[in-house]
């Protein structure tokens, strides 16, 4: 039989949900009560304590709390991505974004980003588009930074281990070239190549923290389906501290429901619904 879930109480709602809103950003309204109930229940068993409740009681405890945190962080964010998720952008970065930036960059290499970067689908959709253009002729050098606030998924990001379902957006002849097959056949995944996984580090990064440890010179950063989570002040402030990090001309791509941000006090000028220059 299978028994019915401990309810949060709503005081124990209400503490977790500011705690995550402040930490990380992502609100939790009434209505994510049930998700964020059932994604906890997991961490409730491994660490042995009777209910949900209790496991926030315990949370707030001082020698607790920095390393539970990381465990309820990664519990709250959605980490859904897809290689070439919205492949328009793709094309915008090697049709347009490219040819243009390079024509500036003076030989160094150009840097971009993938802010919330989840498993790393989006960093390494990038690489691969950047390496077939250097494979076309092109000559350039690039470097490619993708950074999370989960580190469970920054673990997988650093891998680059996917099953042959997840790389099913990635053309044929790409997906013959950039990945590996394991060498267990019972297995059905496959690794990015190693020259490509050196092309691209990860790094835990919040984006709500004040000050972002990154160059101030990046060409092009994605910052696609995390804004969505935030609050409209949070937004701003987010993409204002992205924009710092642009070189003047470079470029912020951010997710299909993400547009929004146009109408906010930011001197970015938008140039196709989800692309912002500087
Ligand atoms: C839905 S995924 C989007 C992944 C990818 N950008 C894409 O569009 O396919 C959102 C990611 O944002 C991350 N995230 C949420 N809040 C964050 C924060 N405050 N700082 C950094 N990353 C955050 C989550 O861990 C998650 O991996």
């Amino acid at each position: 039989m299978i028994e019915p879930l401990p309810r949060l109480s709503d005081r124990h709602f209400r503490e977790i949900a500011e705690l995550v809103e402040q930490q990380v950003g992502i609100r939790l309204p009434e209505n994510k009560r049930l998700m964020l109930e059932g994604r906890l229940q997991k961490r409730v068993r491994a660490l042995g304590y009777q209910d949900i409740n209790e496991y926030v009681d315990r949370l707030f405890e001082d020698d607790h709390f920095d390393a539970e945190l990381i465990h309820l962080i990664d519990c709250v964010t959605t980490n859904k991505t897809d290689f070439f998720r919205e492949p328009f952008h793709f094309d915008f970065l090697r049709d347009t974004a490219v040819p243009e930036l390079l024509r500036k960059t003076r030989g160094r290499p150009l840097k971009i980003w993938s802010a919330a970067c989840s498993t790393g689908m989006e960093a390494y959709t990038i690489a691969i588009v950047l390496d077939d253009m250097q494979r076309s002729g092109v000559g350039f050098q690039f470097r490619i930074l993708g950074t999370d606030i989960s580190t469970g998924v920054l673990q997988l990001a650093e891998e680059g281990i996917y099953t042959r379902e997840m790389i099913a957006p990635v053309p044929e002849a790409m997906a013959k070239r950039y990945f590996l097959s394991s060498k267990d056949k019972s297995r059905s995944e496959v690794r990015i190549v190693p020259e490509l996984r050196r092309s691209v580090a990860f790094m835990r990064m919040n984006l709500m923290d004040a000050v972002y440890p990154v160059d101030r010179d990046v060409d092009v950063i994605f910052c696609r389906n995390v804004l969505i989570y935030f609050d409209k002040p949070t937004q701003s402030k987010v993409v204002e501290r992205l924009c710092s990090h642009l070189r003047p001309g470079g470029y912020l791509i951010v997710g299909h429901s993400e547009s929004m941000i146009q109408n906010q006090s930011i001197k970015i000028k938008q140039v196709q619904p989800t692309i912002f220059k500087v």
